[in-house]
């Protein structure tokens, strides 16, 4: 495999780990940002993101890396050039490209030509492809391709998901230029879907909302499984045995957040909806989503009464384990709603010192200190740290020893002997976490 000389416009959480990942492949890679802190932080040997491995592999492969803030040292340096800018939700719900589209306007005044493919990584909507192309036409870059590559990585596990992804899908106008991106995956050895790019830009918004979905759908059942005295995790164990359906994405909790799911979710709709056709499915995987994460004030309501007054601690602020990204995360709708509400709130994160400027909420600087004195304690993201934590000597600390775990992330059976009034989501009291044996 000879090496490509890629361009990477974007240094987020997809870009950086995009760009790292190929040059780690054997490729020449340049990194483009807009932002100064960004690029300074990494031509300083800083990674201005948390994503584990990241760092080590950013120093392994320093040789064949270059960040800069300047297009056009880009463009020179580049033959492929990766769009990895951010595609925000807009106050409609559809996909704000004002990013994507500057990228072209920027293109446009350094230049570009035959040599160059821009392939964008950013999810996009449906139909961004050929308008792109119309604009690159419009402004003289007809000889510069166009594919649609959406990229399928999880924030937490992103190098190991970029090194191994389960398919690469390639959209193109023109022969060769699939092949020419196709040919950057070869040595990863994944199924390469090529296909034209509108259906390439609907392959990555219909599998997030296919997930989406299933997140919704156990969460669902997890609210009657509380109603009936079933028990969720051993329901989601037994529906997940079922090749038809599969274990992944059936872990219920307090709903999804991040920056893919929810925007992804609401720019499909509204994507439907400006074409005449109303998404109803779509509409209630949105709407169980937000009540789910409500249903969490319900019950620390059940323990405590009215929490007015009341210190809650909520354990983990980043919308997942693993990475420092607060987009739509869980804790500024639990820590928002109980403010509201008149309570007071802690918080800890092993990685994430703020609120985002949610004013009012106080970061403790250990999960002990946080929990010292609190009413109730929210798990709210299943960090190993919070996981790990001693709980059976920490009860006593707490002015209630009340625990929710919005992640179903601790043993109730054991939290229960350790003193706490425990609730997870959908789980008998006494269950233990994922039991599938079959007795005779
Ligand atoms: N984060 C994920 O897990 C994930 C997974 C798959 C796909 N995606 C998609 O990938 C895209 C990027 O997501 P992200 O999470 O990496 O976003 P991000 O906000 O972390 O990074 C985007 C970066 O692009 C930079 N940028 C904006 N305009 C620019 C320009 N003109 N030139 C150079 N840089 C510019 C921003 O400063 C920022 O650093 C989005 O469309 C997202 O939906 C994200």
């Amino acid at each position: 495999m000879s090496a490509a000389r890629i361009g990477v416009i974007g240094a987020g959480y997809v870009g950086l780990v995009s760009g790292v990942c190929l040059a780690a492949l054997g490729h020449q890679v340049c990194i483009r940002d807009i932002d100064a802190s960004k690029i300074d932080a990494l031509n300083a040997g800083r990674v201005p993101i948390h994503e584990p491995g990241l760092a080590a592999l950013i120093a392994e492969h320093r040789d064949a890396l270059t960040f800069t803030l300047d297009l056009e040292i880009l463009v020179a340096a580049s033959d492929i050039l990766i769009v990895a800018v951010d595609t925000p939700p807009s106050y409609s719900g559809d996909a704000d490209l004002s990013r994507v589209i500057a990228v072209v306007d920027e293109l446009a005044a350094v230049g570009g030509d035959a040599r160059h493919i821009l392939v964008m990584k950013s999810t996009v909507p449906v139909g961004t492809g050929e308008r792109v192309r119309r604009q690159l036409n419009a402004r003289g870059l007809t000889e510069v391709g166009y594919v649609a590559n959406p990229e399928f990585l999880k924030e937490g596990s992103a190098i190991a998901d970029f090194m191994h992804p389960d398919r690469v899908v390639v959209g193109a106008f023109r022969g060769g230029d699939a092949e020419r991106v196709a040919a950057l995956y070869t040595p990863l050895g994944a199924p390469v879907l090529t296909t034209t790019v509108p259906t390439a830009e609907m392959v990555k918004y219909a599998s997030n909302a296919f997930l989406a979905t299933k997140i919704s759908f156990i969460n669902e059942i997890a609210n009657v499984c509380e109603e009936m005295g079933a028990d969720v995790s051993v329901v989601a164990a037994g529906m997940g045995m079922d090749a038809r359906i599969g274990a992944a994405f059936l872990r219920p909790g307090i709903g999804f957040g991040g920056s893919c799911f929810p925007k992804d979710v609401a720019a499909l709709k509204q994507l439907a909806g400006n074409s005449g056709y109303h998404f109803q499915l779509l509409t209630s995987v949105i709407e169980v989503n937000e009540l789910q994460k409500r249903r969490v004030i319900g019950k620390l309501k059940k323990y405590l009464g009215d929490v007015r007054g009341r210190r809650i601690a909520l354990l983990g602020l980043a919308f997942k384990p693993g990475t420092d990204d607060m987009r739509e995360a869980a804790s500024l709708v639990l820590a928002g709603r109980l403010l509201a509400e008149g309570a007071q709130v802690v918080g800890w994160d092993p990685v994430v010192g703020d609120l985002q400027g949610l004013v009012g909420v106080e970061i403790a600087a250990t999960p002990q200190a946080a929990l010292a004195g609190a009413d109730a304690c929210v798990i709210v993201t299943e960090w190993p740290e919070i996981v790990a934590l001693e709980w059976a000597g920490l009860a006593d600390t707490m002015a209630n020893p009340v625990v929710i775990d919005g992640r179903n992330a601790l043993d109730p059976a054991q939290m229960t002997r350790a003193g706490y009034r425990y609730e997870g989501i959908g789980r008998l009291p006494d269950a233990v976490p994922g039991a599938v044996e079959t007795k005779e």
